[in-house]
């Protein structure tokens, strides 16, 4: 019998062909974001699950679905799964890694150019018709990017491609803070020099934040780290929402604390706390960090490629490339017959 599984958000075509040579499929068919009793109601006879970052998949959805083996994520970050949970319970659950690196630094990287130069201020002045004298001087005047100090906090793969395109693309001094401490040979490759937090927050010139979410680091840049930076720095968050202290973020902006911020990511989105959008100062993005053709195609591949290996079919049956739990197969692997994979 051909196992049956979610996919809980609209992708490119060829994505679901890829796994309906190998599952019956059902796509959520209006690509409506799903509430938890709508998501438990479809995955009521699924084994497997293409999940995303608006899944939230806990000990309490894992035993309203007791038949659900495989979470199959579209995304390297996975603070929406409870992995814990999953593994208790021989759930395996896959992330994906490495193909959206290079593209969420770009996508970093064009945030940090944007919100120091003052890009979307003076493309809405420009829309609004209000620009009617040429020549002066300090008109939209900002933060120089070339030569300026790059802070990287959080210094995984995303993190070091961002110091990569400062420090060779932009003769940028780039100084990160991680919870360890990179290799020699890492170190050397980003460009990037080890300092501690108070003094990332106190040197950059432009902070980009790239460390996962995790409930130690909720709030990680809140009232006090703010007020460490200085006035002419500018904040980039293309890590995940909770990550900053939205409100003390806009009082930040407001009050001159710092200079600007470019957000791609937010507390409790697709909301946005509403004094951010008041304010001139900040370049908001939504949540695209990953969002070109390619990269989300790679995506949505390589989650359907680890469900599909996980399903026990494929070329690679049973070794899903990227597993977030692989303790999980390891036990089924050992356990006299498998519940691991599903033919
Ligand atoms: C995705 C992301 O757009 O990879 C991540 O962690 O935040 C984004 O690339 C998101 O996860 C889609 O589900």
């Amino acid at each position: 019998m051909r196992p049956s599984v979610l996919i809980t958000r609209a992708t490119f075509p060829d994505v679901v062909e890829r796994l309906r040579a190998h599952a019956d499929v059902t796509v959520n068919p209006d690509d409506a974001l799903l509430s938890r009793a709508e998501l438990i109601e479809r995955l009521r006879g699924k084994v497997g699950m293409v999940a995303h970052g608006s899944d939230r998949v806990d000990a309490e959805l894992l035993d309203a679905c007791p038949q659900l083996r495989f979470v199959c994520s579209v995304g390297v970050g996975y603070n929406h799964i409870d992995v814990a949970a999953c593994t208790a319970r021989g759930v395996l659950a896959t992330n994906t890694p490495g193909v959206l690196t290079e593209t969420t630094a770009d996508l970093g990287f064009a945030l940090l150019m944007a919100t120091a130069r003052r890009v979307t201020e003076s493309e809405r002045f420009v829309r609004r018709g209000e620009w009617t004298k040429t020549g002066i001087h300090d008109q939209f005047a900002g933060a120089e990017v070339h030569g300026a100090t790059l802070g990287i906090l959080g210094m995984g793969a995303i993190g070091r491609a961002v110091a990569r395109r400062g420090a060779r693309g932009f003769d940028m001094p780039v100084i990160y803070h991680n919870r360890s401490r990179l290799d020699a040979a890492l170190e050397a490759e980003s460009g990037a020099r080890y300092v501690g937090k108070d003094e990332l927050l106190a040197q950059a010139d432009h902070l980009v934040l790239v460390l996962p979410y995790a409930a130690s680091s909720h709030h990680a840049i809140g009232a006090a780290e703010l007020a460490r930076m200085k006035p002419t720095a500018t904040l980039v968050n293309i890590a995940r929402g909770g990550i900053v202290d939205d409100a003390a973020l806009a009082d930040a902006l407001r009050a001159g604390t710092i200079a600007a911020a470019g957000l791609d990511v937010f507390e409790g989105e697709p909301r946005v706390t509403p004094a951010l959008l008041d304010l001139p100062n900040v370049v908001l993005t939504a949540h695209i960090g990953s969002a070109s053709i390619r990269t989300r195609r790679a995506m949505g591949t390589l989650a359907v490629d680890n469900l599909i290996a996980a399903l026990g079919r494929g070329t690679t049956p049973g070794r899903p490339p990227t597993p977030i739990n692989p303790e999980v197969l390891a036990a089924s692997a050992n356990a006299p017959t498998s519940q691991g994979t599903a033919s």
